[in-house]
């Protein structure tokens, strides 16, 4: 058999042909994946990126829980229409303390990734509780409870450990302090909500549902909505990327 005739051994057996496949195709994958295994990070460090306070985690809970994701993504990709509309675009930082992700891929209403700032807390409380109120035309389901429900504020120092053990980097303080932060975030005059800002730059710290006492899922889930997509100036991030 000459040499040119060798690839009937590969044609005449499919065994042999399958493994050939194999062989040939897993070369494309190796050569993708394996450098991801020698790289410290695939993510880009941006300044301003910084773990949840413990009310923010809590609302965050809050929309997993309703399944907000089914309906709103948190991704602005890098196209025209959705930049113009949006923002800038997501960076792959602004969702690496999220565990899962909210990135979602249905957007019956529109993306939230920076919604944050964009409507006033009252606005935000008036549309969770009846969104036709102010949309008249919304399908979005009410949210009216939320306002009667207090944040499971006990619960909250296993979260933070929780999301510790998966990478975030929350210290041993901010553990221990979850209880007393998650209310000093809406008691901006308490001597506690100076500490928060400290330990949690740009943290929101305001009576978010406006009502007294301990703070409710409305507040948790109306500071998270705040939060979203203001940690990163886009005009320092984009001077630096021009440096480079
Ligand atoms: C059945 C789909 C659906 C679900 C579930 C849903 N929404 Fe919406 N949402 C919409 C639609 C449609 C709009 C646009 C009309 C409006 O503003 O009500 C919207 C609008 C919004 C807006 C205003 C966005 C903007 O930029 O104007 C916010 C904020 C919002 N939703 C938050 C939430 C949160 C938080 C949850 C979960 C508690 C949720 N939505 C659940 C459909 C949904």
């Amino acid at each position: 058999m000459s040499f040119w005739n060798r690839h009937k051994i590969f044609e005449t057996n499919s065994l042999v042909l399958i493994v050939g496949i194999l062989l040939v195709i897993s070369v494309g994958g190796l050569v993708e994946i394996t450098p991801l295994f020698y790289l410290k990070s695939t993510i880009e460090k941006v300044d301003g990126i910084r773990p949840y306070t413990p009310l923010e985690l809590a609302g965050r809970n809050v929309y997993i829980r309703e399944g907000c994701y089914l309906c709103h993504s948190q991704m602005i990709r890098p196209l025209r229409d959705e930049t113009e509309r949006y923002g800038h675009y997501s960076l792959a930082a602004e969702s690496m303390y999220d565990h899962p992700f909210q990135w979602g891929s249905k957007r019956t209403g529109p993306d939230l990734a920076r919604v944050g700032g964009k409507y006033s807390d009252d606005w935000h409380v008036a549309h969770l509780k009846n969104p036709r109120s102010i949309v008249p035309q919304s399908v979005m389901p009410g949210y009216a409870f939320l306002a009667e429900a207090k944040v499971d504020a006990e619960s909250l120092p296993d979260h933070l450990r929780a999301n510790k053990m998966l990478g975030v980097p929350y210290t041993d303080e901010d553990i221990s302090k979850a209880i007393v932060d998650v209310k000093a975030q809406i008691d901006p005059d308490s001597p506690a909500a100076a500490d928060l800002s400290k330990r949690y730059p740009k943290a929101v710290v305001r009576n978010f549902d406006a009502q007294d006492g301990d703070p409710t899922e409305m507040d948790a889930l109306v500071a998270y909505l705040q939060l979203l997509g203001t940690l990163v100036d886009f005009k320092l991030y984009n001077e630096k990327a021009n440096l480079r």
